[in-house]
């Protein structure tokens, strides 16, 4: 089974879209676990209709300044080891939400002004997605903050495929370019979603990203943004374009 890693540029819809993938996943009975590890936005246990975990993954561990003191310097000890091989039965309770066969896991969160930089958080995951191990029908979708930064910081290489989300901005077919480039790199296997579009920025966007791997499109759907704005899940949103994609993804999982 798989991990994927979703980027884009920041509005671009990465949390909306995990969201719609992940309610679509578990209607089709695949344990579908989201891991957030983008350490600024706070609302996407709400697209997802779940209840946050009591305890980010960090707190859990220590805090912020323990998990760097640990990874970063060999320093002190973590409340908790995370085990080399990590099944969702081993995710310490206090971290998870799980409603029926979704789950989220938060891996830090940036609280007060002047508490420090995020690299201990992708560190922290880092470790984290490299030691799960899935079994079958189990899958992993990772939000992460905007752009391509936590590139280098290695996440990415903790997962199995990356998913870059592209609105109709000339940023996202900049941000196109640049990721072909990296994932190339790290040799991982990179898809595009198209979203916010209609029939005229689609074909646009299709023209310019010619040759990348796009793995289907979401249109501008009024009812998503209202759903967001007043803070509801997206649970009960179910078009035609998303199941398409999941359809699609799940063959390219189950291929590899
Ligand atoms: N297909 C869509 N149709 C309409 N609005 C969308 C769509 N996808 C995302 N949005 C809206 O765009 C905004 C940013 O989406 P979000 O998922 O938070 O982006 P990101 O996680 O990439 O920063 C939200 O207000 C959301 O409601
Ligand atoms: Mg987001």
């Amino acid at each position: 089974m798989s991990k994927i890693l979703f980027f884009g540029k920041g509005g671009s819809g990465k949390s909306t879209i995990i969201s719609l993938l992940a309610h679509s996943l578990t209607r089709k009975k695949y344990k579908t676990l989201v891991i957030d590890s983008d350490e600024s936005n706070v609302t996407l246990y709400r697209m997802l209709g779940l209840n946050p975990p009591s305890k980010t993954l960090a707190d859990f561990m220590g805090g912020r300044r323990q998990v760097s003191n640990v990874l970063f310097r060999g320093k002190g000890e973590l409340n908790w080891k995370i085990p080399d091989s990590l099944s969702f039965n081993d995710i310490p309770g206090e971290c998870i939400a799980w409603k029926s066969d979704l789950g989220l896991l938060v891996i830090g969160k940036v609280g007060d002004y002047g508490s420090g930089c995020a690299c201990p958080f992708n560190a922290l995951a880092r470790e984290f997605i490299k030691k799960l191990k899935l079994k079958d029908r189990e899958i992993v979708l990772i939000d992460t903050d905007a752009g391509i930064e936590h590139f280098g910081r290695a996440v990415e290489e903790a997962c199995d495929m990356l998913l870059l989300i592209i609105d109709p901005t000339y940023e996202s077919i900049v941000l196109a370019e640049k990721a072909e480039k990296l994932a190339h790199q790290i040799n991982k296997r990179l898809y595009l979603i198209l979203n916010k579009v209609d029939i005229e920025t689609e074909k646009i966007l299709r023209e310019k990203l010619k040759d990348k791997n796009i793995l289907g499109s979401i249109s501008y759907e009024a009812e998503i943004t209202r759903k967001n704005l007043a803070g509801e899940p997206l649970e009960n949103i179910k078009l035609n374009a998303v199941e398409k994609l999941v359809d699609k993804l799940t063959t390219i999982i189950n291929e590899s």
